[in-house]
């Protein structure tokens, strides 16, 4: 069932042998980053590693320090309590499978009610062990503040420290729908952060909604807790689909929701820590640089402000961070999960598609690689439009198609394809979309161009006039008789 704490999980990548202890001081000002980059790029993510010493400042922080935590293929199924994320796919298949819907909306909506009918709704306690320790900041009595938690610089220019592991949650003002998304925040100084959500995502939504009512906007941030709610916040739900139904629906078990301390906001009763507090309308302040998951700084841009109110925490708390850059890096462990378990809502929207993968050095969204069923002309120019027009899938700057028999997971395979089976000309297209905000190459900021390639073997009626060739492959028997062979022969 669901891990009752991040330490818990913690502790389950210990037993599974994924986990390495750092007992001696390490500092968070650059050396953790360098020791999880190098953990990260060795194969297969390398190991999670628990730091539980970490030095702010020359001073022993009170709560160790995790990272790397779901930088492998086996950690993120740990992570959700899994054998493999394909096995949380196949759920949300049979729940799609009992009332095939006839388009996406449709799709998402009876997910919604699937979730629902699992027991996936939140429970509301009064309690929860993330309140064991309360600071309010009163001047009378000694509080933590962001000084006192483990937040790392991760490199030589970024603007400061940033938490990078942060479960944000919101709630709009008109509907009173709940969010949780990731946004990276900036420490700048003991109670104030910066608030990275950037212009498409539902944080931002919600803001400017409390913006044109003039209204102080409440926020709460956790950190830890089940890795589930982590999940869930870089999940590319759509909007409306709340985010902690889903981390019930996958820890398959009720996400218990306490009231916070200062603002009217519930969070999950067993997190590690929330950062209370409250965004105020028109107040911006530069953020940034950050080196980002693009593997590039990004440059210093106004974001807006968010003051704490109050940091609670458990006892025997563990903070959570991760560190970004050029790939492959944790986040592409998070997000391929993402692909994989969201696979047959794409499948059902597009019934032609056979599997979808974005490789690491996309970073997300900058490749795309898509096998298909092809039937019909065009079918791969049909499916690389559905995609751009698909929630976040709207940013993917590079879409290929290929064939059904190419494995997408093998990139020389694709590029093979690519190469061999394309006139360039012919087989491209290029559109225009929205660009996401990371990407420093279009001329203007969160727009651009976006091109996909048509890899697949062309039929009749797609301008190629000439037979195609047969791709060169062995029988089954000759592979089945030198299987035995090199059997036998050891
Ligand atoms: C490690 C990590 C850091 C992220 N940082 C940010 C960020 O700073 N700003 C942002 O807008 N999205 C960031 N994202 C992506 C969002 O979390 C993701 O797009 C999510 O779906 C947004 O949720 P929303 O659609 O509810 O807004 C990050 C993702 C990961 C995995």
């Amino acid at each position: 069932m669901a891990y009752s704490s991040f330490g818990q999980f913690v502790d389950a990548l210990d037993s599974a042998g994924e986990l390495q202890r750092i007992s001696v001081p390490a500092d968070t000002n650059l050396l953790i980053a360098e020791w999880a980059n190098r953990e990260m790029k060795s194969p297969q993510g390398g190991k999670a590693l628990l730091f539980e010493r970490p030095l702010i400042d020359g001073r022993e922080s009170q709560f160790p320090l995790a990272i790397n935590t779901m930088g492998s293929t086996r950690r993120m199924a740990l992570a959700l309590k899994l054998n493999s994320i394909d096995d949380l796919a196949q759920e949300i298949q049979l729940i799609l499978k009992a009332k095939p819907p006839t388009d996406l909306r449709e799709g998402w909506s009876l997910l919604k009610q699937g979730l629902n009918l699992l027991h996936a709704r939140p429970k509301h306690v009064r309690e929860g062990a993330c309140q064991e320790v309360v600071h309010r900041f009163d001047p009378e009595a000694p509080a933590i503040t962001l000084n006192d938690l483990p937040i790392l610089k991760c490199w030589p220019n970024d603007g400061g420290r940033f938490i990078t592991l942060p479960n944000v949650h919101t709630r709009d003002p008109e509907s009173g729908e709940r969010n949780l998304g990731m946004y990276r925040m900036q420490v700048y100084d003991e109670r104030t952060t910066g608030m990275h959500w950037q212009v498409h995502k539902v944080g931002a939504r919600h803001g400017r909604s409390y913006y044109e009512r003039g209204e102080r906007m409440p926020v709460a941030v956790c950190l830890g807790g089940d890795p589930a709610y982590t999940f869930a916040a870089t999940a590319p739900l759509p909007d409306g689909l709340d985010e902690i139904l889903f981390a019930g629906f996958i820890r398959k078990k009720s996400v218990e929701l306490v009231k916070c301390q200062t603002i009217d906001l519930e969070v999950p009763a067993d997190v590690d820590f929330v950062l209370e507090g409250y965004v105020q309308p028109g107040e911006a302040r530069p953020e940034g640089p950050f080196g980002d998951h693009t593997g590039f700084y990004t440059a210093i841009e106004d974001y807006p402000v968010f003051h704490l109110t109050a940091i609670t925490h458990r006892r025997g708390a563990v903070y959570p961070a991760t560190l970004v850059g050029i790939p492959p890096m944790e986040d592409y462990y998070i997000g391929d999960a993402s692909v994989r378990v969201f696979l047959p809502v794409f499948k059902m929207n597009f019934p032609e598609l056979v599997d979808m993968t974005l490789p690491a050095e996309g970073v997300f969204h900058n490749l795309v690689f898509v096998g298909i069923r092809k039937q019909y002309p065009y079918q791969a120019f049909k499916i690389m439009h559905g995609l751009w027009g698909m929630g976040q899938m709207m940013f993917s700057k590079y879409i290929i198609v290929v064939d059904e028999d190419c494995d997408v997971h093998n990139t020389s395979e694709v590029l093979f394809r690519l190469c061999a089976n394309t006139d360039p000309e012919r087989d491209s297209t290029i559109i225009r979309n929205p660009s996401d905000s990371l990407d420093h190459a279009p001329s203007t900021q969160n727009i651009g161009s976006h091109m996909g390639f048509d890899a697949t073997r062309k039929l009749p009626g797609e301008n190629h006039h000439r037979p195609w060739p047969e791709l060169v492959k062995m029988t089954e028997e000759a592979q089945r008789l030198v299987d035995a062979l090199q059997k036998k022969t050891g």
